[in-house]
Order: structure tokens, then C-alpha cells, then sequence
């Protein structure tokens, strides 16, 4: 049998083009336009999965469908869930790419295209390095256990039934999962926290048509100006969230920790410069670091009314929207903070205005232990893939289903990114480094192994 190796090298092209050709695949999960796409990307990788002998099956629970797959199981090791999503987010404003998002496209030492870092490319590193440990050693030291779904941009709801109705199928000691990011540029890093999500949409409904506002103005309560009141109403020039309760569950940043994130090479001024901005602003009192990564905050991802058009049109809008989201730290509850936000808009709303708050989707956030074997095992295999330690730091973003793996499991998560920030994530011109690629497929080769050596004890010790 080939050596390990030789394998990757020998099948670099391959796999890059394989990663291509699920590339152009436009899984957009968001848009039901596209739900034929979503479901050929699961006929996909299912497909794929059966090439490299695991048993696979797609899983229909009304949304887009679960890719479930698995190796046998191997006794007294450690039983890995691999987690990942296939469905992308929507590609606009398309006139800002460079090459078209679905004609995935080689340039600079990358690969660009909508889904290449999140989470296509990422994600099927584990698959390629459980093909690679296959073709080598003819078995895998590790069960493995692939669950790969279609909604993770949209909130997780079939998975999330899933592991309610079949959390025995998925049971495993340990989740790893690629789908954030590396510190920096050369350094790569293990992720132990995600914060969490509680997402709304605000409708207002004013005057039954639009109305002239020199007629009517002052007169008549205007919905785009009620919105825009209601919204500033949430958030003060200190950066505090105003929603009664909001803070009440927070897990609080340790010293520690505080001092952790302060200690991580991150140069203010240059990640300022490279959001082409001149200024950075947040919850007073903490660092950029902490506000991105373990404090909350609230970003209106949206907002709509009236006239957009060229030159001015003096009217009162019928109506008013906007889409807003908080991001969530441990211990907060998207449920409570959703009830707690809807008494306090209704409080808010002004005569005239009949409102809808709609909640779209929510999810925990997540501070993961350090103490874990598997944490060990982790940073060795990454070490071997890329040739460097990783630094452990937490992210910004979320992943819906992880908080509710971490609970209906009780296994461990390991958050092992690969992307960079700079990747254009949920961005017009996306990328995934191929070098980095490469380097995941093998710290994902190097960490079934490294897993494997983790016993019942070892794992009982922490
Ligand atoms: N891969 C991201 C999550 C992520 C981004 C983790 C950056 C760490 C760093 C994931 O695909 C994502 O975009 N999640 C959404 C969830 C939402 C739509 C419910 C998010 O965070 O906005
Ligand atoms: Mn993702
Ligand atoms: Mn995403």
C-alpha cells in the first residue's frame, strides 16, 4: 500500500478537483429557487461518500437533506462525529465578483467561489483524509460518523430533529467540526467558544398606501421613522443593549481569559486597514477581541421602506422593515431574549403602527472545556498538518446545532478552522487557500490517528 504521504501528494489535483466540482454546485439554502441544487449537492456527497466504501444515506425531514454516512465501528476507540454543511449562502451582489460564484476559479494560491471556505472546501477535508487513510492503511483507526446537512445557513431545523429523534445514531465521544477559521495567516488555532444567534424580522404597518407627506405629514405616524426609532431604541452610545434582561445571563469573561486574548499577536491598526475603514467602535470597556468573540451584540442586517429610487419623492411609506440579529454568549437564551424583545417593541410601537415580530432562528452559544484529551490530540494532529501549534482562541460566528450536540451528546466539540478571516465568507469573491486545503486533509489524516489513542481512561481523567 501507498504511504500516506505520497498519497496526499500523488492526489492533489484530484482532490482539488473534486472540491470543484461540488463547488458548482449553487446549494443555497435560503432561496427555495435553488432547492433542486441543495438536493443534487446531497446526492453529491452521498454519492461520494459510497466511492470511498462508507455506507450513506440521505435523510428527509422536510427541509433540505441530511448526508449521513459512516465507517465501522471500531472497538474500544473513540467513535468521531464529523459535522459539516453543504449548503451555501446566497451569492449577491454578483456584480461584485470577479468570476462568477458557481464557476469556482484558481487564482492567487486560492480557490474562489460561493461555499469554498464555507463550508465545501473545509468540510471535505475530512472526507478527503478519510479516503486518503483508507487507500493507505485499509481501514480507519477511528469510527467515523458523517453528518452533513443542508440548512446549517438557515438555522438547522432538520438536524436539529434529528438529534432529537435519533441523537442514539449520532451518539460519539467527540464532534469535529471545520467551519471557522485559523488566527491568522500561518497561524492556526483551535476554537473553543462560538457565541450564539437569536435572529428577528420587524414588519411595521402604517397608512394603507403611501401617502403625500406634505398633505399628510406630521399628521399621520410614519412607519420608516417609528422603525427607525424603535431600532436605536435598542442599543446605546455605550454599545449596551437596551432589551430589559439582556445581560442577566451572561457568562462573564474571566481574567484569564481577558488576558489570554490580550496576549494573541493581533494588530489593531492592520485589521483595521484591511476592512478599509478608519475606526473601530463596540461595548465600551472591552477590547476588540472580547467584543467580537465573548461579549454580545446587535447588527441590523437589513432594512427596507419607502422610496429608493432616483431623485426624491415626498411620501409617508405604507410600511417598514428590517431584519436584526443578536449575537449571543453563554449563558443567554434566545427564547427568553425573544420575549423580552417583543414586550419591549410593543411598548414601543407608536398609535398608527400595527407591528409583527417574527423570530427566525436561535441558538446557544458555546464555551468549550480546554482540559480534554481530545483537545491534545487536536492541536498534535494540526501541528503535523501545518507544521505549526495552534493557538486556542473562541469566534464570532455561529453554528447553530453545535450548543445542541455539546448537550444531547455530551461529547466533546472540537472547532478545528481552516479559513482565514479575510476569506469573504457570506461575501461577494469567497476563497479558500489550497494550500491550506492540503494542510487540512492532512491534520485530518494525522488526527484519527492522534484520536484513536484516546482511551476510556484518558478521557476519564479530565
Ligand atoms: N461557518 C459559519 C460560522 C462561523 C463563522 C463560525 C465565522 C466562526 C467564525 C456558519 O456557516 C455561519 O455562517 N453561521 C451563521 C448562522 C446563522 C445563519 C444561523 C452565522 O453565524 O451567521
Ligand atoms: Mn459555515
Ligand atoms: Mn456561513
Amino acid at each position: 500500500m501507498p504511504d500516506l504521504q505520497q498519497y496526499l501528494q500523488d492526489r492533489r489535483a484530484q482532490f482539488e478537483d473534486d472540491l470543484i466540482e461540488l463547488l458548482r454546485i449553487p446549494s443555497v439554502s435560503a432561496d427555495s429557487a435553488y432547492r433542486d441544487d441543495v438536493a443534487r449537492a446531497a446526492q453529491w456527497m452521498a454519492d461520494h461518500f459510497r466511492t470511498l466504501g462508507l455506507t450513506a444515506e440521505l435523510i428527509e425531514l422536510g427541509g433540505a437533506p441530511i448526508v449521513y454516512a459512516e465507517s465501522p465501528p471500531v472497538p474500544d476507540r473513540p467513535t468521531v462525529l464529523v459535522y459539516g454543511h453543504y449548503d451555501v449562502q446566497p451569492p449577491d451582489p454578483l456584480d461584485e465578483w470577479l468570476t462568477p460564484p458557481f464557476e469556482p476559479t484558481r487564482r492567487d494560491g486560492n480557490i474562489v467561489a460561493r461555499g469554498a471556505t464555507d463550508d465545501k472546501g473545509q468540510m471535505l477535508t475530512h472526507v478527503k483524509s478519510a479516503q486518503a487513510v483508507l487507500a493507505t492503511a485499509g481501514e480507519l483507526p477511528v469510527q467515523l460518523k458523517f453528518v452533513i446537512e443542508g440548512e446549517e445557513e438557515c438555522g438547522s431545523s432538520a438536524l436539529s430533529q434529528m438529534l432529537r429523534e435519533q441523537a442514539d445514531r449520532l451518539a460519539a465521544d467527540v464532534v469535529v467540526i471545520s467551519d471557522c477559521s485559523q488566527f491568522a495567516r500561518g497561524q492556526p488555532a483551535i476554537t473553543y467558544g462560538l457565541r450564539g444567534i437569536a435572529y428577528f424580522e420587524l414588519r411595521l404597518f402604517g397608512p394603507k398606501q403611501d401617502l403625500h407627506s406634505g398633505t399628510f405629514g406630521g399628521g399621520v405616524t410614519n412607519p420608516v421613522n417609528a422603525l427607525v426609532q424603535m431600532l436605536a431604541a435598542l442599543i446605546d452610545d455605550q454599545g449596551r443593549i437596551q432589551v430589559p434582561g439582556f445581560y442577566d445571563d451572561v457568562a462573564t469573561l474571566t481574567d484569564r481569559e481577558r488576558r489570554q486574548f490580550a496576549g494573541l499577536p493581533f494588530n489593531e491598526q492592520a485589521f483595521i486597514e484591511k476592512l478599509g475603514v478608519d475606526g473601530v467602535s463596540g461595548e465600551a470597556g472591552y477590547s476588540t477581541l472580547e467584543r467580537r468573540w465573548a461579549r454580545p451584540s446587535l447588527d441590523i442586517n437589513g432594512i427596507g421602506g419607502g422610496y429608493q429610487g432616483e431623485g426624491g419623492k415626498t411620501i409617508i411609506p405604507s410600511r417598514a422593515t428590517a431584519k436584526f440579529s443578536f449575537r449571543l454568549v453563554p449563558d443567554q437564551d434566545p427564547e427568553k431574549i425573544g420575549a423580552s424583545l417583543r414586550a419591549m417593541l410593543e411598548e414601543l410601537c407608536p398609535p398608527g403602527i400595527r407591528m409583527e415580530l417574527e423570530s427566525m432562528h436561535g441558538a446557544g452559544g458555546l464555551v468549550a472545556s480546554l482540559d480534554s484529551p481530545f483537545m491534545d490530540a487536536a492541536a498534535k494532529a494540526i501541528e503535523q498538518g501545518f507544521g505549526r501549534s495552534p493557538v486556542f482562541i473562541r469566534e464570532g460566528g455561529s453554528i447553530p446545532i453545535v450548543s445542541e450536540f455539546h448537550a444531547a451528546l455530551d461529547a466533546d466539540v472540537l472547532l478545528l478552522g481552516w479559513g482565514l478571516d479575510d476569506d469573504n465568507t457570506h461575501s461577494p469573491n469567497e476563497k479558500f487557500s489550497l494550500a491550506d486545503y492540503h494542510r487540512g486533509i492532512k491534520a485530518s489524516a494525522y488526527l484519527w490517528h492522534e484520536l484513536s489513542k484516546v482511551t476510556a481512561d484518558s478521557e476519564g481523567d479530565s
